[in-house]
């Protein structure tokens, strides 16, 4: 095997559905020339409400697949299935390919900037029961003050309507709850949460009569997979892009919502994992 062919080995990212398209586009910018494959299980969409054990086995499926696909690098990108299945993947992939979650650079970024801050955490309960951001916070002993809280429907809502006007309203009940005022910063424990970005944002301004900060983790990630792959000599920087958009179960609504995110230039297919 060449080094050219080595580093023109697709990086694989994988989420219950749409969400980890906001890490995909990230990626995109900053790695304009990588082969990317994109898998959606929507057939099992959403993953927050699933055991911790069925997501595993679906994780270490699809992890599966995308190794098949020679993919060099592979990306949950998926707080739940971060939280559930990270360290199983791992295990499975072994040194066949690097594997990268979206917890760790949002920790590594609140190692470097929010010592002593007050911090509020949304994502499903998948993300917000397993504890793992409050474990890795805790470890680093900063004083970070993390209080997470379940936002479980939000996901699914996204996925039906996109960012739409309807979202309000469950932003007004769900983000009222008191674990989740006076915070200095909310991070995005979900990777549906950048498309409704601004809702959020503007939901604390009105609210608090104060800007916070809102962590998501898009960039940071596409930053963290670019520093592997650089680290690994596994950069690609030769030739166009090629990009597969797959989904476990095709829908009207995932595909609209993934273009109009996306951009036009999307072809999804069905990839039959579960048939
Ligand atoms: N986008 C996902 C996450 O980051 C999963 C949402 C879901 O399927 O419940 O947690």
């Amino acid at each position: 095997m060449t080094s050219n062919h080595t580093t023109s080995r697709p990086i694989g990212i994988f989420d219950s559905g749409i969400g980890g398209l906001t890490v995909a586009k990230a990626l995109v910018a900053h790695l304009p020339k990588e082969n990317i494959i994109y898998f959606g299980d929507t057939a099992h969409m959403p993953y927050g409400d699933k055991s911790t054990a069925a997501i595993q086995a679906y994780a270490v499926k699809i992890a599966q697949m995308l190794l098949q696909q020679e993919c060099k690098l592979i990306l949950i990108a998926c707080y739940s299935a971060t939280a559930a299945a990270y360290e199983l993947v791992k295990e499975y992939i072994g040194n066949r390919a690097i594997v990268v979650n979206v917890v760790d650079p949002v920790v590594h970024l609140l190692k470097g900037n929010y010592a002593a801050k007050r911090i509020g955490l949304i994502g499903t309960r998948q993300t917000v029961n397993s504890n793992i951001f409050k474990r890795k916070v805790d470890s680093l002993k900063l004083d970070i003050n993390l209080s997470a809280y379940s936002t479980n429907l939000l996901a699914s809502a996204i996925e039906e309507f996109g960012n739409h006007l309807v979202i309000d309203s469950l932003l007004d009940v769900y983000l009222a709850h008191p674990s989740l005022q006076e915070i200095d910063a909310l991070i995005l424990a979900c990777t549906h949460y950048p498309i409704i970005k601004e809702r959020i944002l503007l939901h604390y301004q009105q609210s608090q009569q104060k800007t916070i900060d809102i962590i998501d983790s898009s960039d940071i990630v596409a930053q963290t997979v670019k520093m592997q792959l650089d680290e690994n000599l596994l950069l690609n920087d030769q030739g166009t892009s090629n990009k597969h958009f797959y989904v476990s179960d095709y829908t009207d609504s995932f595909a609209r919502n993934a273009k109009l995110f996306f951009g036009e230039t999307i072809h999804l297919e069905h990839y039959p994992l579960w048939d």
